[in-house]
């Protein structure tokens, strides 16, 4: 049996999923990595050791590994043309699911109208993604497998040709894989369930789901075939385009955190809003996903500060900030008393925190055994 873990982000994208699924796959001598939702509109960053950046779109993070089986599943959308150059002529194993629909040039044109005619802007990524789902719902979307038997030549179905991917029915092969294969497979998710199309702030949400359940959907494994749910979170809020956000961050508070991270969108170049963490609603999130630990990003950027705050439904918690750069740190004990204070209050608010990055590199996250995980619940 394979085991599989989907790892999904937990607030509004931009979690750091990318870094986070390149290591574990690493870690797991995972061979298989699926996308299951989303499209050119998802933007997943790896910075390798030496500092330079790998930037994925459709494609997997990891999908360059050594021995690594890719799969764009039925669940996303492909714009055949961007995959094309993102592929850049590596050698890269992809599978692409012939029931995956495709986005074309009208798709990205109708994004475009669409946002100009709304009273309010959502702010997409004008990829296509709305259209091209509402293409899919409204049963005239053109999927790979329709694409590859036209019999006109077109540049859509060049550009697939050119990808040199193999196509077939990829719910089927998974679950084949899951059945008699050893080794990890990772699901990983676009986005974050808080743009998820049901469960977020409709209308400012993506078109596709972004949790577990599209997990399943998208790839059409079975839900008794996942067997760990890994929730991304980021040690604070951001969010590009519009829609709901804690609002309770200063304006100094801000400006120290922009100073620390450049907050900007990997696809669209915007300035992403920043905020503190919201611990009730990435709760919830991790309730609606039954996430078993979480990976704790970016928790570095919150150097500085005099304090942290925690949102909750019940308001606002203030815990001590630190001034000491945590980004050798290797274990959870190198950590100074006030970032474990932080660490203990998420585990205890939400669920364990298994992962923990402490900078962009991959060397740069602390793993949290079990044992010690357990007594991350024990607070002083
Ligand atoms: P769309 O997915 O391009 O339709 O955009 C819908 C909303 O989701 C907009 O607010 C986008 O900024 C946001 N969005 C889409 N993909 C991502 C992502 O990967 N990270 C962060 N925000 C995203
Ligand atoms: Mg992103």
């Amino acid at each position: 049996m394979k085991e599989v873990i989907a790892i999904l982000g937990m607030q509004w994208g931009d979690e750091g999923k990318g870094k986070i699924v390149h290591a574990i796959a690493k870690k797991t001598n995972c061979n298989l990595m699926v996308r299951f939702n989303g499209g050119a509109n998802a933007g997943h960053t790896v910075m390798l050791e030496d500092g330079s950046a790998m930037k994925y779109n459709q494609l997997p993070s990891g999908c360059e590994l050594p021995g690594m089986r890719s799969v764009i599943a039925n669940g996303s959308i492909i714009d055949p043309k961007k995959l094309y150059l993102e592929m850049g002529g590596k050698n890269i194993d992809l599978i692409l699911s012939g029931d995956a629909h495709i986005v074309t040039q009208t798709h990205i044109n109708r994004d475009e109208n669409q946002e100009n005619e709304r009273d309010r802007r959502i702010g997409t990524t004008l990829t296509g993604n709305g259209p091209a789902y509402s293409d899919k719902a409204a049963r005239h979307g053109v999927q790979v497998k329709g694409m590859m038997a036209t019999h006109s030549d077109n540049q859509y179905k060049k550009a697939l040709t050119d990808c040199d991917a193999e196509m077939m029915n990829t719910q089927k092969y998974l679950r084949e894989c899951c059945i008699s294969e050893k080794g990890t497979m990772i699901l990983e998710g676009a986005h974050g369930w808080e743009l998820d199309i049901d469960h977020g702030d409709y209308p400012n949400v993506t078109s596709s789901s972004c949790g577990v359940g599209g997990a399943i959907i998208g790839t059409g494994i079975g839900p008794d075939m996942i067997s760990k749910v890994i929730g991304v979170v980021k040690s604070y809020s951001t969010r590009v385009g519009a829609g709901s956000f804690p609002y309770e961050m200063t304006e100094s508070e801000k400006e120290h955190l922009r100073e620390n991270h450049s907050e900007t969108g990997t696809v669209t170049g915007r300035k992403r809003r920043v905020d503190w963490i919201d611990v009730g609603r990435v709760r919830d999130a991790c309730l609606a996903n039954g996430v078993d630990s979480i990976a704790l990003t970016h928790l570095d950027v919150l150097q500085g500060f005099d304090e942290i705050k925690m949102i909750d439904n019940i308001g606002v918690h203030i815990l001590p900030g630190f001034k000491a750069n945590i980004s050798q740190c290797t274990k959870f004990s190198d950590l100074p008393g006030n970032v474990q204070t932080f660490i203990k209050c998420m585990s205890n608010f939400i669920v364990p925190v298994e992962w923990i990055s402490v900078g962009p590199k991959e060397s740069q996250l602390i793993h949290v055994p079990r044992i010690q995980r357990e007594r991350l619940y024990q607070l002083e």
